[in-house]
């Protein structure tokens, strides 16, 4: 991995820091020296998260909880940490919504949609606007080397390549996260910022095992998280997109060589096939 403390340090914020992908990411990013905002709703293991980087790596981590599918929690994040010399935003925390679109309680829908999408464009903005006043300052010095680049770093899925049957929203929610992320790669370079999208495919963290579908029903790998983590951390100011995995990759790219289309209805059989609780027979009988 290359020298994150010394790109985008001093300190990094992640979204989602007590488990899964998130967690991967601040151990790594802590291993490199970074300090650590970790943000998540569970105070009890983001104290337990505090403590393991803190004793392992040397480092300093500030938790702090919220609700981030409350708009408002993203603003207080931002005014919460004005103090710190923040260089990477990882708004990486989020949540999955399956079975019958129509037949799930549209609150849990609009809860998903403000946690996947507008927490992580909210804090895009907030912190593109201080990175980029932080670049600027910086060149004031007027010597190259003291020149601050800063990093963001969405986690969008596999999933946002193409619209999911009965994981729509989520599918949709994430596919707006890759849309954003590539024209801010584009968008926010000449302030030195490096944006990347990181598209996970399956991956052994809380979030499968909460989902009613059987993926080892589906053609799919599971990927460690610290894998999928480190795939991410690496493609910062390299690649707009990194789906992690061989067999992603070609999910993610066939996309791009057959009609959009195909690899909806394919997705929809496979998860149709693969879930475990048939929602209704509505859902059942669709024909995908
Ligand atoms: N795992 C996969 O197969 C997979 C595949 C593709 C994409 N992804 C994406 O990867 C990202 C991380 O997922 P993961 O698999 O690592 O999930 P995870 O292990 O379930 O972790 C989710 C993290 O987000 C936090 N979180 C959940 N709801 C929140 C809320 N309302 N406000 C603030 N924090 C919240 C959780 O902590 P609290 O519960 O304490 O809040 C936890 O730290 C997500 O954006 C997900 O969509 C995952």
């Amino acid at each position: 991995m290359k020298n994150f403390k010394q790109i985008y340090g001093p300190w990094a914020l992640i979204t989602g820091a007590s488990s899964g992908i998130g967690r991967a990411m601040s151990e790594q990013l802590a291993q490199q020296g970074l300090n650590i905002v970790a943000v998540a709703r569970n105070q009890a293991n983001l104290d337990e998260l505090k403590d393991s980087l803190e004793t392992r790596f040397s480092v300093k981590v500030r938790t702090l909880s919220a609700d981030l599918s409350d708009p408002q929690a993203s603003y207080d994040i931002d005014k919460q940490t004005t103090d710190l010399d923040i260089g990477l935003l990882i708004p990486n925390a989020g949540i999955e919504n399956n079975g019958a679109f129509i037949d799930n309680p549209i609150e849990a829908e609009q809860k998903m949609l403000t946690l996947n999408t507008t927490s992580p464009m909210l804090l895009s903005h907030l912190f593109g606007q201080r990175f980029k006043q932080r670049f600027q300052n910086s060149f004031a010095n007027k010597k190259p080397s003291s020149q601050k680049k800063s990093g963001i770093l969405l986690t969008s899925s596999l999933f946002g390549y193409q619209g999911v049957p009965f994981v729509s929203n989520y599918s949709a929610s994430k596919a707006y996260i890759l849309s954003l992320g590539e024209a801010l790669n584009v968008e926010l370079k000449p302030y030195g910022i490096d944006v990347s999208v990181l598209s996970p495919g399956l991956t052994d963290t809380a979030m499968p095992g909460n989902m009613a579908i059987d993926f080892s029903k589906m053609p799919i790998t599971l990927h460690k998280p610290e894998f999928v983590a480190r795939t991410g951390l690496n493609a910062l100011g390299k690649k707009a997109t990194v789906v992690p995995g061989f067999i992603n990759k070609f999910y993610a790219w066939e996309n791009r060589l057959i009609p959009r289309s195909w690899p909806v209805k394919l997705f929809g059989m496979l998860i149709k096939r693969a879930m475990t609780v048939k929602t209704n027979n509505v859902a059942a009988k669709v024909n995908v």
